[in-house]
């Protein structure tokens, strides 16, 4: 009796029952049924193909819609039953069909096959998870305007080698990653045109001998194109490894911007205070407040990139066409959607709420030498060749560091022992404002660039 309610699609051919552990061991129910809703869409589309194909009656196809009607319904109150022998969830919601609906629900499989329909069940599902990430990183790419909005005049020290360099705007320093960000939503874009193209209709790999009608589904699932060849529809997962690359670029780059975080709230920095609800104490020692959200945006990177490797290696080694490896592209796939949409969220909620301490930032700004290049850029002015501006100056910083003096702190009677160019006009330029207003080349720090690129941001 248990034998009957859990037959295989495929038992035809076999006269042994399935070794459990192979059961468990091939499943992949335990991850794809996030694809249900999706599962269900495709087959409602392919069903009605076959009904104005003529392939199926307009009785059985009524049945059919309306019977996974019902299993969405199931699924939407979580009330579907699974079996565990379900090997996957496309087989678990045909199960459920004609455990519904009879022996008619068998009808539904005509014309296509599993490869054909996991591709499609992916290719439905990550369009609308590329829609979805993409909103979240608009978002906090927001924020980030936002932020360098609020900060628009506070200097602090660029840096080059983890040396303080130039000032630079900390508004400046904030769209750097909102310039990243909008690469990464390019990219989201570019590769989502890649995945949607409908594979159904490829069959198990070389076509089918019944009159289907393909871009008919694919009007009807709105897909803007047909896959071109059987073959290469069933085995590729380019459009995975694409997007986990995107994703990982992505995540690269929101690595970055939390490494920032953590130093920036560290004492040795003191350039942010990280809001209390964003940050986690420590077991032992009671003065600590640690950046944890940060470290973990960091961490998670990791698994990004293996998601992608993992993949990739799948892929590497594989005849055409189908190969149940393939099945292995899914929980890298899920895993690396979860994890940017998880960063994604936490980033934009945490953005708005960091103080930062334009005290701290003034103060690392003036120190460090930051203005010597304007020094330098002062002589040029003068008429002196760069190389040797550059050097006069570094004369002056040694002096500087010997005398435990800042550049702003020299009088001009001290200059001119380096050089005699160095004339009253010097002065107005050796303060941060100006050094900062004076790079006003096409995208440079200076407040009109950054004002400038400000205003064709929507906020
Ligand atoms: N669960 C399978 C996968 O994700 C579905 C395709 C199964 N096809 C097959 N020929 N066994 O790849």
């Amino acid at each position: 009796m248990k034998r009957q309610v859990t037959k295989k699609a495929w038992a035809g051919r076999f006269t042994e029952a399935p070794n459990p552990l192979m059961e468990a061991f091939t499943s992949s129910l335990a991850f794809d049924r996030r694809l249900a809703p999706y599962d269900i869409r495709g087959s409602i589309a392919h069903c009605r193909m076959l009904v104005k194909q003529k392939i199926l009656s307009r009785t059985e196809g009524e049945k059919i819609v309306k019977g996974l009607e019902s299993v969405q319904r199931e699924w939407a109150q979580g009330r579907f039953p699974f079996l565990p022998a379900d090997e996957d969830i496309h087989m678990a919601i045909e199960r459920r069909l004609t455990e519904k609906i009879g022996p008619v629900g068998g009808k539904l499989h005509t014309a296509r096959s599993r490869n054909d329909q996991v591709l499609l069940d992916v290719r439905l599902y990550l369009r609308d998870e590329i829609t979805f990430i993409q909103q979240l990183l608009s978002a906090l790419q927001k924020q980030l305007a936002r932020l360098a909005k609020r900060y628009s005049e506070v200097v602090m020290p660029g840096y080059t080698h983890l040396q303080r360099a130039q000032p630079v705007l900390l508004a400046h320093h904030l769209l750097a990653y909102y310039e990243m960000l909008s690469r990464d939503q390019q990219r989201l874009q570019q590769c989502g045109e890649r995945v949607n193209v409908l594979p159904l209709g490829a069959g198990a790999l070389a076509g089918t001998t019944l009159p289907i009608d393909r871009h008919h589904v694919a009007k009807l699932l709105g897909f803007p194109r047909v896959s071109e060849n059987s073959l290469d529809t069933v085995a590729d997962r380019d459009f995975l490894v694409e997007f986990l690359s995107v994703c990982a670029i992505l995540s690269m780059h929101l690595s970055r911007l939390a490494e920032e975080l953590v130093l920036w709230s560290s004492s040795e920095f003191g350039f942010i205070e990280l809001p209390d609800a964003f940050a986690t104490g420590s077991s032992m020692m009671p003065q600590k407040k640690n950046p944890d959200v940060p470290e973990l945006i960091r961490g998670k990177t990791g698994r990004v990139y293996g998601n992608l490797f993992a993949l990739l290696t799948v892929l590497k080694g594989l005849p055409l066409s189908y190969n149940r490896d393939l099945q292995e592209d899914k929980e890298p796939l899920f895993d690396t959607i979860d994890t940017v949409k998880g960063v994604l969220r936490v980033l934009e909620a945490m953005l708005p709420q960091l103080v930062f301490r334009q005290d701290r930032l003034r103060a690392a700004a003036l120190g460090g030498f930051t203005l010597a290049t304007d020094v330098a850029d002062y002589l040029v002015e003068k008429g002196l060749p760069f190389r040797k501006a550059h050097e006069v100056v570094g004369a002056v910083v040694r002096w500087c560091l010997a005398e435990k003096k800042g550049l702003e702190e020299l009088s001009q009677e001290e200059w001119q022992r380096f050089s005699p160019l160095f004339e009253q006009d010097l002065f107005p330029r050796l303060t941060l404002e100006s050094a900062v207003d004076r790079r006003s080349s096409y995208g440079g720090t200076a407040r009109s660039e950054v004002q400038r690129r400000l205003r064709s941001i929507k906020l």
